[in-house]
């Protein structure tokens, strides 16, 4: 089998494709030949060294990749719900960047045709992602009014859908005017672009009695401005914070950047929280993966909305696994709309 490796952290050439031994299922498990995996920006935050779950539980060398599509090359023992060749997909952790990856049978779920093999590898961590902060983190009012920050991204543009299938009235904000018509089609009420006004100002324009939930992942540049739009019992649910990483298209780490960007992050005064009436929520997925209860509520309740035509499939973009750098190089640019995923096949056509 053929992975990419990080042995240390740094830029796009620490992500080394290597030869391996092919992968045996234990009991429980699968192995599957995968078609594709799928890209996510905490993969860029693994290759710089960042990224606290990978640190604490893999460490160095690590392969990253959350997510994959393929078919089933053998099943363990105990594993009646597949057999060789099934097209299936699924949630890893870490190590989906290869040509096979080994995993629970529980987080493996057949292809549905509406995702397709590229799509379903673009699928499970951010919609899961969205599903956890809107439906499993919080309990929002029926037609709440949600800020999305960067909702033209992964994870941005499955809260927009998710919004949509709510019920709630959503606000995207982007930080290019091309994002712009894709929000629109996921179905946002409203887009801001903020490379071309103050966004903070247009959404008080646009709902002058505050937010119930502002989605955050900007992190330093946006906390501040986002909690004072909330509405009373409203949420800031922060998720990331890659406004304090850099944009370069080097791929090098910034650590004065990052530094500077930490002593800035806005504080909350409890007193202040209680007496404002409103929540300063934080999730990391990758801390909740032996969660089997809320992975499995959620993908249930995805893959269902997949079936009844309420999700549009993510917009991906593909790379060949060889050139995983250049996908992340595009990732960090800030400038993607929809999702990345890596191709194992030469022969396979990237879009
Ligand atoms: N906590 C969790 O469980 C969890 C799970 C998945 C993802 N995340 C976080 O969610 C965020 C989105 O992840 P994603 O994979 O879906 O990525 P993405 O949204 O597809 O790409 C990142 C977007 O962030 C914005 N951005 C702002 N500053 C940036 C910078 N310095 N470098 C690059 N992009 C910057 C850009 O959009 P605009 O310019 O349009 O704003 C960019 O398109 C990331 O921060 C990620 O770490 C968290």
């Amino acid at each position: 089998m053929k992975k990419i490796v990080i042995h240390s952290p740094g830029g796009h050439t620490h992500l080394k494709l290597e030869e391996h031994p092919d992968l045996e299922a234990g009991p429980g498990q699968v192995v599957v030949s995968t078609h594709a995996a799928g890209v996510n920006y905490a993969d860029v935050c693994v290759r710089w060294g960042v990224y606290e779950s990978a640190k604490r539980f893999v460490g160095w060398p690590i392969t990253p990749g959350f997510e994959y599509s393929g078919f089933i090359k053998h099943a363990g023992s105990g594993v009646t719900r597949f057999k060789p060749g099934d097209p299936v997909f699924g949630i890893g952790f870490f190590n989906s960047y290869a040509s096979e990856v080994c995993v629970s049978a529980k987080h493996v779920y057949p292809i549905p045709a509406e995702l397709g093999l590229s799509g379903s590898a673009a699928f499970p961590a951010v919609f899961m992602t969205a599903y956890h902060a809107l439906f499993q983190l919080v309990r929002l009012p029926a037609r709440a009014r949600v800020l999305i920050h960067s909702a033209g991204g992964g994870v941005g543009s499955a809260l927009v859908q998710l919004c949509r299938i709510a019920g709630f009235e959503s606000v995207g904000v982007v930080g290019s005017s091309h994002k712009v018509s894709y929000v629109r089609e996921l179905g946002a009420n409203h887009v801001i672009d903020k490379s071309k006004e103050d966004w903070s100002r247009r959404a008080k324009e646009l709902v002058p009695g505050g937010f119930d939930a502002v989605l955050d992942a900007n992190g330093t540049s946006t906390l501040r401005a986002s909690y004072e739009l909330l509405r009373p019992t409203g949420k800031l649910i922060s998720y990331g914070s890659h406004s304090i990483l850099p944009m370069s298209a080097s791929g090098r780490m910034n650590y004065l950047k990052a530094a500077w960007g930490m002593i800035r992050m806005p504080r909350f005064s409890p007193v202040r929280l209680f007496t404002d009436n409103k929540s300063v929520i934080g999730f990391n997925l990758s801390f909740l993966f032996d969660r089997d209860d809320l992975i499995t509520e959620g993908m249930d309740a995805l893959l269902r909305w997949v079936e009844e035509g309420r999700i549009i499939p993510p917009k991906v973009t593909e790379f060949l696994l060889e050139n995983a750098g250049e996908a992340h190089r595009l990732l960090e640019s800030g400038q993607s709309t929809g999702k990345l995923v890596l191709l194992m096949n030469r022969n396979a056509n990237p879009s």
